[in-house]
């Protein structure tokens, strides 16, 4: 078994990307670099995607703990579209469910040459912990860590407010749902606070008020009206019911939609360019009207777009580490 060894920082000493576990510690300069990188593998619809042979040789291995529609579908394309060898883990039937320890099944593939885990787990720590004990020549990338961070998903929007807005200097996002348990918001937070000098406005219902402190120089409110008036970016939430152990204290859904909801009413608070969106999965009339989802400034479908292209910049990032 290999011990934790000193290589389990994000970036290396020469400051490349040897692990992405949360945006934090990453620099403006650096996160312009991955996100003019995603770009560079967009093409227009209808046109072959961009394919690069940079992963060839190299293997990717996907360990989702936890459900994923976009994450996981998009790092496995941009995986093979980067020339990889991938493995999707069913962990369903895999042998952690005969007891296996977490740490036993990675060096268990390590020991099958594996460069790469994409990691999603309902623990905080997982990303990191694996990253501490795996060998120095191996990559780990967060694709969804409990309540504390989801990179990519942060890059990706941040890619998506820079495509509609020009900027990522000056704006003011809204994001509106279940701040309380939102690995989104924190990661999308943490990347505006870095690129420039933005208004965040938070906005929960009672009960699910996010710890401020994670937060560093947002706002919070539960005043839905207020939060939305003048903005240039809204972004709705689901509510993660999967993470509230006390479910009797929640709103309808009927009544969500009415006192939190994203509605045609509400986003008409907003700038008139004010782009929607939602990193999914969407609960369609509960935290966003199906005519928002669907609407004129919906950017919703543009943030999966580049959720593949984010994502192949990140594995190619971490393979130049090496
Ligand atoms: N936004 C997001 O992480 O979606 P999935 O859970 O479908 O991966």
């Amino acid at each position: 078994m290999s011990t934790p060894n000193k290589f389990s920082a994000q970036l290396t000493e020469d400051g490349k990307l040897r692990h992405l576990l949360r945006l934090e510690g990453l620099s403006r300069e650096f996160i312009t670099h991955l996100l003019d990188r995603a770009e560079s593998y967009q093409r227009p619809a209808g046109d072959t995607p961009a394919r690069d042979t940079i992963l060839q040789g190299h293997t990717v291995a996907n360990l989702f703990f936890e459900p994923s529609t976009r994450t996981r579908a998009s790092f496995e394309l941009a995986a093979k579209r980067l020339s990889a060898d991938v493995l999707n883990l069913d962990v369903n039937m895999s042998s952690r469910i005969k007891g296996e320890s977490l740490l036993d099944t990675i060096y268990t593939l390590q020991a099958m040459q594996v460069d790469i885990f994409v990691v999603r787990d309902a623990s905080a720590g997982i990303p990191d912990f694996i990253s501490s004990n795996v060998q120095s020549q191996v990559s780990v990338l967060n694709a969804g860590e409990s309540d504390v961070a989801h990179p990519t998903q942060g890059l990706l929007d941040l890619l998506t407010i820079r495509q509609n807005k020009q900027t990522l200097d000056g704006l003011t996002v809204t994001i509106i749902g279940d701040i309380a348990h939102s690995r989104v918001a924190r990661s999308v937070s943490r990347g505006l606070t870095i690129m420039g000098d933005n208004e965040i406005r938070l906005v929960a219902p009672q009960g699910l008020t996010p710890d401020m402190g994670n937060y560093p120089g947002a706002q919070f409110t539960h005043d839905i009206n207020a939060a939305i008036e003048g903005a240039d970016v809204v972004m709705a939430l689901r509510i993660q019911r999967e993470r509230i152990k006390e479910k009797s204290s929640l709103m309808t859904n009927h009544e969500y939609l009415q006192y939190f909801g994203l509605t045609e009413e509400r986003i008409a608070l907003a700038k008139p360019d004010a782009i929607i969106m939602h990193p999914g999965p969407m609960n369609r009339d509960v935290e966003i009207a199906g005519a928002v989802a669907d609407g004129p400034q919906s950017v919703i479908t543009q943030q999966v777009r580049n959720g593949l292209a984010i994502r192949m910049a990140v594995l190619a990032a971490v393979m130049e580490s090496r």
